[in-house]
C-alpha cells in the first residue's frame, strides 16, 4: 500500500514509522526541505515505550504524477486548509484520506474532498524533539478511528478497517465520529490550556488536588456546552488520559515553550463559540483563553 503522510510532527512521524514497520511504502511530506533531509538521512527514531529506528522516505513537495492509496493528514488543525489546497491534485485520484487533528473546527472543510474520509484521534502520549526526527513515546494509548464519509458504499465497516495498515498499534474503531471527537475535545479542553498556563506535565493535573479542582471546573463548562450527561464516565476518562500520558507535556505546552501558534481556537475557542450560541456561561475557559491568546503567534 502506498501511503502519504502529510506533517512531520509527533503524530505524523509516529504513524509513518508504524506504517513503514508494518511493511507499507510510506512518503512523509514535510513543510521544509531541511526536515525532509533530516528524515531521509537519519530515518525516524522512536524512543521510550516503543523503541526502533525506521528508514522512511521524506519529501518537501508532491510530484504531479504521484498517487497514493491512503493520505494521512497529521498537521495542526489550523494548517488543514492550506494542506487541502496544496495537495488538491490528490483529490481526484481516488485515495482515501485520514485526518488526525485535535479540535473540531476543521471538519466542514473536509466535505469538499470527493473520496472517502476517515477521522482519527491519537491517544498515545508523544513528544517530538525539535529539529530532529525523534519521537519519544511517553504513553501507550489508542488510535481511535471513525468513518467521516465512506465512498465505498458497498463496503462494510469491517472491510473499511482492513484498509488501514496499523497492525502494530492499538486501533479502536468507533461507531460514529461525533462522540469520538467530542470525547477528545473534552480531554484537550481539560488538559491542554491548563498544562500550558501552569507549565506542568499532564500527570500533575491528576496528582495535585488544586490543579485537579481547576481542571474539574474546565470539565464542567465543556460538558455543559456539549450538553453531555455522562459526567462520571467522562471525568474518569479524562483522569485516565492524565495517568496514561502522565510523563508527557501536552501539545499546547510544547507549542507555547517553542513560541509556536497554539491550537487555542480549535480547542478552547470552539467551546467558547458553541457556549455563546447556546447562551451557556464559560467563565473559567474564557479566562484561560484570554491568558493564552497573547502567547499564540
Ligand atoms: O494534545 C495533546 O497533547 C494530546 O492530545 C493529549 C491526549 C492531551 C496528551 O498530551
Amino acid at each position: 500500500m502506498k501511503i502519504a503522510i502529510i506533517g512531520a510532527g509527533a503524530v505524523g512521524l509516529f504513524l509513518a514509522a508504524s506504517c513503514q514497520k508494518a511493511g507499507q511504502s510510506v512518503t512523509v511530506f514535510t513543510r521544509t526541505e531541511a526536515s525532509a533531509s533530516v528524515i531521509n538521512k537519519e530515518g525516524i527514531t522512536l524512543t521510550g515505550r516503543m523503541s526502533n529506528i525506521t528508514p522512511v522516505e521524506a519529501k518537501h513537495e508532491l510530484n504531479e504524477n504521484e498517487t497514493f492509496d491512503l493520505v494521512i493528514v497529521a498537521v495542526k488543525s489550523y494548517h488543514v486548509s492550506n494542506v487541502l489546497k496544496q495537495f488538491k491534485l490528490l483529490w481526484q485520484k481516488g485515495c482515501s484520506w485520514l485526518f488526525v487533528q485535535n479540535g473540531m473546527d476543521h471538519l466542514e472543510e473536509l466535505t469538499a474532498i470527493p473520496s472517502s474520509v476517515y477521522l482519527g484521534v491519537m491517544e498515545y502520549g508523544l513528544y517530538k524533539h525539535d529539529h530532529r526526527a525523534v519521537v519519544d513515546v511517553r504513553g501507550i494509548g489508542q488510535l481511535k478511528m471513525a468513518v467521516y464519509r465512506n465512498k465505498q458504499v458497498s463496503s462494510s465497516n469491517k472491510e473499511v478497517e482492513t484498509l488501514f495498515p496499523f497492525s502494530n498499534l492499538n486501533v479502536v474503531w468507533m461507531d460514529g465520529y461525533q462522540k469520538m471527537l467530542e470525547d477528545k475535545l473534552v480531554v484537550n479542553v481539560c488538559i491542554n490550556p491548563l498544562t500550558a498556563i501552569l507549565q506542568v506535565k499532564n500527570g500533575e493535573l491528576r496528582t495535585n488536588p488544586i490543579y485537579q479542582k481547576e481542571m474539574h471546573a474546565y470539565f464542567i463548562e465543556v460538558m455543559n456546552v456539549l450538553e453531555r450527561g455522562d459526567m462520571e464516565q467522562m471525568w474518569e476518562y479524562v483522569l485516565s488520559v492524565c495517568l496514561k500520558t502522565a510523563a508527557n507535556e501536552s501539545s499546547m505546552l510544547v507549542d507555547l515553550k517553542r513560541g509556536r501558534k497554539l491550537e487555542l481556537d480549535a480547542i478552547v475557542g470552539y467551546v467558547l463559540k458553541r457556549g455563546h450560541e447556546k447562551r451557556i456561561g464559560t467563565p473559567k475557559l474564557t479566562n484561560a483563553y484570554e491568558q493564552l491568546v497573547g502567547s499564540s503567534v
